[in-house]
């Protein structure tokens, strides 16, 4: 990465203003069901807290459009920031008003605190300038480190970026040096592994990954997109009929880039969508008129488990069924498991893939579980990522 980080600027005595992605799941009592984001921001906020700087965390949680709504306020995060850092996170009334000001005056040396949603206010997601300029008058430096908030040209991501000198923090210097490695100088054999429910979400990646994969399992629902345009009968699974012509020039590359596609030989159909409706195991080119594949099927698992075992460097991306229905989670149990025991070079890129192996209680078994869902995926696709590109270049 060529953007200068925390580790190239002296903080001390400095007000620094971090961009975290606290955006974490809640349940409906408010509480953090998991605190992944929360964690993987420690590095960051530890280091500067170490350095003598004065720490003003920043974040959005959740779509609150512009309203202040008290389901998606802060205090949540920040009472999990004060018995992780051992100390109380004091949390602002307000993001750039008297509240936030204040606290951020009283500051000390090492003193850390966070402000209220940046998205109570609507130019957040506007990337207003006014709006960003007054974020910076917060502080003298500003950290980006929200990772999972990078592909988003916001005022808190981007805008605020020109109006002070602007570095990485070390998630994001983590996320960008694994994936990025990945991507660029792999060990071969690479395999990607691409699930979820459509082709339309993941074209972007399928083709930057084409231009660098030796092989591609293609997994969950957009499989059934790629068996119809090969012939099969999908019965009732989910596809999209508009991009059967993308999945053929999409096999085509492959052939043309020597990229060995592998895509399910059998599937679990069941009958209606549910986790209790009655279900087959069946050819993956002939699910019957009323059944839905639901997940790959016992030979498939075989087969995704062997080229799995078989590679160096993997990354995956979407669950390979409909995992939150227990009777249809072995086929992402399975892959989950094979990427748990490959020891090359592991990264789990994205939302439900990430929440899978979380839940799986394999997480530490791999490289890397990237905490951004969009963001992977743009990353993944090759997209430079707006929150990073607004960032100070090492010569700058
Ligand atoms: C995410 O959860 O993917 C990020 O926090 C971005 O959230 P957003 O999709 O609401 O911008």
């Amino acid at each position: 990465m060529n953007k200068k980080t925390i580790e190239d600027i002296n903080v001390k005595g400095k007000r620094v203003l971090v961009r975290c992605d606290f955006n974490v799941p809640l349940n409906e009592k408010g509480k953090i069901t998991n605190d992944n984001r929360i964690v993987a921001a420690l590095p960051t906020i530890k280091y500067l807290m170490d350095h003598g700087a004065r720490v003003i965390l920043c974040s959005h949680l959740g779509r609150p459009k512009g309203e202040f709504k008290p389901e998606f306020s802060l205090k949540p995060v920040a009472k999990r920031l004060s018995e992780l850092l051992e100390r109380e996170v004091p949390l602002a009334e307000d993001v750039v008003g008297p509240s936030a000001h204040a606290l951020a005056e009283k500051l000390q040396d090492g003193d850390v605190m966070l402000i209220e949603n940046v998205r109570f206010h609507a130019e957040e997601t506007k990337n207003d300038p006014e709006f960003a300029k007054q974020l910076a008058s917060l502080a003298e430096i500003y950290v980006n480190d929200a990772f999972g908030t990078a592909h988003r040209a916001h005022a808190s991501t981007e805008g605020v970026a020109h109006y002070l000198p602007a570095v990485a923090g070390f998630l994001i210097g983590k996320e960008i040096s694994i994936m990025g490695g990945a991507l660029e100088n792999p060990e071969h054999p690479f395999l990607a592994i691409i699930g979820g429910s459509k082709v339309s979400d993941k074209i972007g990646v399928i083709n930057n990954l084409l231009n660098k994969v030796d092989v591609l399992i293609i997994g969950g629902g957009m499989a059934y997109t790629f068996q119809k345009a090969m012939g099969g009968r999908i019965g009732n699974s989910i596809h999209e009929d508009d991009k059967m012509e993308l999945a053929k020039e999409l096999l085509a590359k492959a052939a043309y880039k020597g990229v060995r596609i592998v895509l399910p030989v059998d599937n679990e159909a069941g009958n209606a969508f549910s986790n209790d409706c009655l279900h087959i195991t069946v050819h993956a080119q002939e699910i019957p008129d009323g059944f839905e594949g639901m997940d790959i099927g016992p030979v498939t698992r075989e087969i995704f488990a062997g080229e799995i075992a078989r590679a160096k460097t993997i990354v995956w991306n979407g669950p390979v069924g409909v995992c939150e229905f227990p009777t249809f989670a072995a086929g992402t149990r399975a892959v989950a498991e094979a990427v748990a025991k490959n020891t090359g070079v592991t990264i789990i890129g994205g939302g439900d893939s990430a929440a899978a192996i979380t839940q799986m209680g394999l997480a530490d078994k791999v490289t890397h579980v990237s905490t951004g869902g969009g963001a992977s995926l743009e990353f993944l696709e090759g997209i430079e990522l707006p929150g990073i590109a607004a960032l100070n270049d090492k010569d700058e």
